[in-house]
C-alpha cells in the first residue's frame, strides 16, 4: 500500500466567497498552517473572491482575526504573518459580473509573474451550491479554465464544497451543468472527514493488518455502528438547516464516507480511481427503502431545549430563521444492509445528531461470541474524533477470582505519536496542489450515495412527523431509535 505524496506544486488559489465563515475558520488557517510546517511552496498567492467591497487592508486584518481564534499553530508567528499575508489578496466582484472575470485574468497573470505560480490555479468555491454552475461557466467563458493541451502546461482544478446537490435529481443535474465546462478529473468535491486522520486510518488499519481483517467479514462480525454525534445545534445556519436537514448535512456525505472505508474490497493497486470504484460498490451494494419501508429501517428526530456542559440551550424551533413549527430533522437513524456476500446480513447501524450528549464519531465493530454466553462481547472501535485512536474491547480473567471482566486495549495518537494531527482542509488542500485526488470524490460516488438517501427524504417529505421535538437538547437522542436494532444488541453510549 503506497503511503508516500506527490509535492505541492507553485499555485494560486482562488476562494470565492472568501468572506464567509468557511474561509476564516478553516481555509485561511488550514494555508497558514502548511506555511507554518513548511509544506506550501513558496511559489504560492491567495486571491479572495467576493461581492463585499473591502481593501486589502480590511480583508488581510480580518483573516488575522480569524487566524487568532482558528489557527492550529497558535499563537500567530508575527514574521511568519507578515510574510504571509503579502501574498493574500482580495477581489471584489459579483459572481455573475463577467468584468471581475476578466479583471480577475488580469491579476493572475500579474501574480504569476510576481510569485512564479505558472499559470497554476486552485479555484475553491466556497458559496452557495446555486452559484457552482455559475461560476463554473464564467471561469471557462473567460479562459480561466484550461483545456485538456493546455492542462499538459499548467493546471486549473476546481474544489466544491458540500452540499452536492439536494437528491438524486439535482446532484445528477449539477453534474451536467459542471462537466460541460470542466473535466472529471480536474473537479476535486470536499468531503472533510476524508481530510481527517483517523478517516485515512482506516485503510491502513484494514489491509495491514491481516489480524483485523481476517475478521471483516460477516463470518465474524455480528453489526457495525456508526456515529456522528455533536454538541453543537444548529448555530447560525437557521436558513440553511431548514432547506437541509441532518440527513443531508452529516450522513449523505460523512457517514456515507465512513461506511464505504470501513466495508470496502482492496482495490487490486491503491490508486485514487482504484479506491473510488471499490468504495462506489459498496454504496451500488446497500439495500435501497421502498416506500414505507423507511419507517420500519429509518428513525428522524429533532432537539427540543435542555442542558449540554451545564448550560441551557433552547430547543431547534426556537432557533434563530427556524419555523416555530418547523418539521426538519436534526437527528437520524438508519439500519442498512450492505447485500453482498462479505457483509450479507450484518446489520450497519448509523446515528447522527445535533446537541447530543456530546461530541463523538466513532465506528464500532461488534464481534459474534464464539459459542453462546452472557459476556460483553469484542467490539473494535474507531475513535475518529475525539480521543482519537482504535480500542479492542475483551474479555480477561480477574486476578484471583473466577469470574471475567471486561478490559480494553487502547491505542491513542496523542499519547503515541505526541503530535496534533493535522487539520482536515490541510490534508485536503496540500492533496489538491500536489495533484491527488484520492481523498476527494468522484461523481459517481455522490451519485450513489444519493441513490440511497433521496427515497428516505422523499418519503419523510411526505410523511410528516407529528412529534417534534422528540429528544432532549443533551440525550442520546430519540427513544424510537430502539426500534431499529436486532434482538440483542444495544446503542452504545454516546
Ligand atoms: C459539516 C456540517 O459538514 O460537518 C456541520 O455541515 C457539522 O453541521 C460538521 O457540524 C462536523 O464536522 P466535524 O469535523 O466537527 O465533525
Amino acid at each position: 500500500m503506497e503511503l508516500t505524496r506527490k509535492g505541492a506544486s507553485p499555485a494560486i488559489v482562488v476562494i470565492f466567497g472568501a468572506t464567509g465563515d468557511l474561509t476564516t475558520r478553516k481555509l485561511l488557517p488550514a494555508l497558514y498552517n502548511l506555511a507554518y510546517d513548511g509544506e506550501l511552496p513558496s511559489q504560492f498567492a491567495c486571491v479572495g473572491f467576493a461581492r463585499r467591497e473591502k481593501d486589502q487592508k480590511q480583508f488581510r486584518d480580518e483573516m488575522k482575526e480569524g487566524l487568532d481564534k482558528f489557527s492550529r499553530h497558535k499563537p500567530v508567528d508575527p514574521d511568519l504573518w507578515s510574510h504571509f499575508s503579502e501574498k493574500l489578496y482580495y477581489h471584489q466582484s459579483e459572481f455573475d459580473d463577467d468584468k471581475g472575470y476578466e479583471s480577475l485574468k488580469a491579476f493572475l497573470k500579474e501574480l504569476d509573474v510576481m510569485y512564479g505560480t505558472h499559470g497554476n490555479r486552485i479555484f475553491y468555491l466556497s458559496v452557495q451550491p446555486k452559484y457552482f454552475p455559475l461560476i463554473v461557466e464564467k471561469l471557462k467563458k473567460h479562459g480561466l479554465l484550461y483545456d485538456a493541451v493546455e492542462e499538459k502546461k499548467h493546471f486549473s482544478r476546481i474544489i466544491i464544497e458540500k452540499p452536492f446537490g439536494h437528491n438524486l435529481k439535482t446532484a445528477l443535474a449539477l453534474q451536467n451543468e459542471l462537466s460541460a465546462y470542466v473535466d472529471e478529473p480536474e473537479i476535486y468535491r470536499i468531503d472533510h472527514y476524508l481530510g481527517k486522520e483517523t478517516v485515512q486510518n482506516i485503510l491502513t488499519f484494514r489491509f495491514l493488518n491481516p489480524v483485523f481483517e481476517h475478521l471483516w467479514s460477516n463470518q465474524a462480525i455480528e453489526s457495525m455502528e456508526i456515529t456522528v454525534a455533536e454538541e453543537m445545534g444548529i448555530g447560525t445556519r437557521g436558513n440553511l438547516w431548514e432547506e437541509q436537514g441532518l440527513l443531508r448535512d452529516i450522513v449523505q456525505n460523512h457517514m456515507m464516507q465512513l461506511l464505504t472505508l470501513a466495508l470496502m474490497e482492496a482495490p487490486p493497486h491503491f490508486t485514487a480511481d482504484n479506491i473510488k470504484n471499490e468504495k462506489v460498490k459498496v454504496l451500488k451494494a446497500v439495500r435501497k427503502f421502498n416506500g414505507a419501508e423507511v419507517d420500519q429501517y429509518a428513525v428522524r428526530g429533532q432537539y427540543d431545549g435542555g442542558i449540554i456542559s451545564e448550560k441551557e440551550v433552547m430547543g431547534y424551533r426556537q432557533e434563530n430563521n427556524v419555523s416555530p413549527t418547523s418539521k426538519v430533522e436534526t437527528f437520524a437513524a438508519l439500519k442498512l444492509f450492505v447485500d453482498n456476500e462479505r457483509w450479507k446480513g450484518v446489520p450497519i447501524y448509523l446515528r447522527s445528531g445535533k446537541r447530543l450528549t456530546r461530541r463523538c464519531s466513532e465506528i464500532a465493530v461488534t464481534f459474534k461470541p464464539s459459542f453462546p454466553t452472557n459476556n460483553a462481547p469484542n467490539v473494535l472501535v474507531i475513535h475518529v474524533q475525539p480521543n482519537e485512536g482504535i480500542s479492542l474491547n475483551f474479555q480477561s480473567k480477574v486476578p484471583s477470582l473466577q469470574e471475567t471482566q471486561t478490559v480494553r486495549m487502547d491505542f491513542r495518537y496523542d499519547s503515541t505519536f505526541g503530535v496534533t494531527p493535522k487539520e482536515a482542509y490541510e490534508r485536503l488542500i496540500l492533496d489538491c496542489l500536489s495533484g491527488d485526488s484520492t481523498l476527494f470524490l468522484r461523481d459517481d460516488e455522490v451519485l450513489a450515495s444519493w441513490e440511497i438517501m433521496t427515497p428516505i427524504l422523499e418519503w419523510w417529505e411526505k410523511n410528516e412527523p407529528s412529534n417534534f421535538p422528540n429528544y432532549l437538547s443533551g440525550s442520546n437522542g430519540p427513544d424510537e431509535v430502539e426500534n431499529l436494532l436486532e434482538a440483542g444488541h444495544q446503542w452504545r453510549r454516546i
